[in-house]
């Protein structure tokens, strides 16, 4: 089966509760679980994190990377088609997180950047981004529909293969 990964950053797992006039009051399981009755419908699996720790985020990343990127090729084996990722505060520090995405370009695998607010209309320090130069998307301010926007792009760029 043909697999999107949806990773989440730090303070992401108190989506709902955590300033929801920023945020939303969906809780990120609300979120996840729409995505997951999308991906149903086209027979694609999404495989998702969410952790407060840089390291661990890096450690499941590496981990997809040597799965799905470096096993030899067989007929049927299974496809990473896309990532979709918020990488919360991470965005703006992270050259880790940064590194352990880029690998994933050289595999022609998409990735989207999702930011549920506007980053550009807050703190100056939210203005940039380590990840967006090697996204080949950014979504940010359309609250939840963003994940949704990023995963029916990742449905169409399948459709067109
Ligand atoms: C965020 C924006 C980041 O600046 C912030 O640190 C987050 C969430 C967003 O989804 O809007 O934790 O990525």
């Amino acid at each position: 089966m043909n697999t999107v990964l949806v990773i989440n950053g730090p303070n992401l797992g108190i989506l709902g509760k955590r300033q929801p006039h920023i945020y939303g009051s969906k809780t990120l399981t609300n979120i996840l679980d729409e995505m997951k009755n999308l991906a149903k419908e086209k027979k694609i699996k999404i495989e998702d994190i969410q952790n407060n720790v840089e390291g661990e985020i890096i450690n499941f990343l590496n981990e997809k990377f040597l799965e799905y990127c470096t096993s030899k090729k067989e007929v049927n084996k299974k496809r990473l088609i896309g990532i979709i990722i918020n990488p919360a505060g991470y965005t703006h520090t992270s050259v880790a997180l940064r590194d352990a995405l880029e690998v994933f370009k050289q595999e022609n695998i998409p990735i989207y950047e999702v930011h549920l607010s506007n980053i550009f209309a807050r703190e100056d320090f939210r203005h940039k981004s380590y990840i967006s130069p090697i996204a080949n998307g950014v979504v940010s301010g359309l609250g939840s529909y963003g994940y949704i926007a990023a995963l029916q792009k990742i449905f169409e760029l399948e459709e067109n293969v």
